[in-house]
């Protein structure tokens, strides 16, 4: 495996290597959930690529920015370990300079439910993917359905500006309790770790309904609601494909969607209908 530090040696690596180039960007502290994606990019392609960068720019201030969890060590051996053929490893001065051009989210859905409760967050992470995507001009690039809004708005940019990339959706890797795997789950005492668990349990909640015909969205959101007490729920929303709110679920065009707090940590989760 080689570890490119600078966009220099980067090109230099990738130069060195033919086929196709699967990319799967993260920004460490790597889980199973990483691993399935860089798996899937290994299967589909000739070479895989990973970057670990925790970007600045997608974080608010007071966020975790300064403890997000870091573990240089066991992510190069996860890499390793998976096949990954080129690891990116930048530090900040490599991925932005003074006074940039940037990207911003589109007004309505980079700025509601994620982007409502961190506004800004998806003009930093667009951003940053813009040039991971220019770095290593993959074929594909791999992410996940559990950042469900951050995969739909990287989708809507690679077509809204006419880029050359196959965005690839992975499913959600779950704990085998339910619980979606998320470098931010290590922050969870043992008492938030069970309760965090009603988010899984209330979109399990949203799936039966579902199966037993129930279509209308309210009907499923109080249901939702009533498992999540009394967590400090953020949100729940039922979307279509495009992040806009329905009234009814269609099958094979919504998203069920929560953010909730279990203790101090902000956790997301989604299922796909
Ligand atoms: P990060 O949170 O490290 O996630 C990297 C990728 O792993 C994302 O595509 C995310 O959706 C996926 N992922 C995380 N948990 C998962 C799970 N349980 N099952 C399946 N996939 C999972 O998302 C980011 O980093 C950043 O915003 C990034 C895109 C790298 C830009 O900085």
């Amino acid at each position: 495996m080689i570890i490119a530090r600078t966009a220099v040696e980067l090109r230099a690596a990738l130069d060195s290597k033919m086929g196709s180039v699967g990319f799967v960007p993260t920004m460490g502290a790597l889980h199973i959930g990483h691993r399935t994606l860089i798996e899937r990019a290994r299967v589909e392609n000739d070479v895989v690529v990973v970057s670990i960068f925790v970007n600045p720019t997608q974080f608010l201030p007071g966020e975790d920015l300064s403890k997000y969890p870091r573990r240089e060590d066991a992510d190069f051996k996860i890499c390793k370990l998976s096949g990954v053929d080129v690891l990116f490893y930048p530090d900040v001065n490599t991925m932005y300079g003074k006074d940039e051009v940037s990207i911003k989210a589109p007004d309505i859905r980079g700025y509601i439910l994620e982007g409502a409760s961190r506004p800004g967050h998806f003009d930093g992470v667009l951003t940053v993917v813009m040039k991971l995507f220019n770095l290593v001009r993959a074929s594909r690039v791999y992410f996940g359905k559990k950042d469900a809004q951050q995969l739909s708005l990287i989708t809507q940019m690679v077509e809204n500006l006419f880029m050359q990339v196959e965005i690839v959706a992975v499913d959600t890797v779950r704990e085998s309790d339910g619980l979606a795997l998320s470098s931010r789950n290590v922050y969870l005492s043992q008492e938030d770790r069970v309760e965090a668990l009603k988010l899984s349990a209330s979109l399990k909640r949203a799936t039966h309904l579902v199966m037993q015909e129930v279509r209308e969205t309210k009907a499923i959101r109080n249901a939702m609601m009533d498992i999540l007490q009394p967590l400090n729920v953020e949100y729940v929303a039922i979307v279509n494909r495009r992040f806009e709110a329905i009234s009814e679920v269609i099958i094979g065009d919504t998203i069920v969607l929560v953010a909730a707090r279990a203790g101090s940590t902000r956790l997301i989760d989604n299922v796909w209908m």
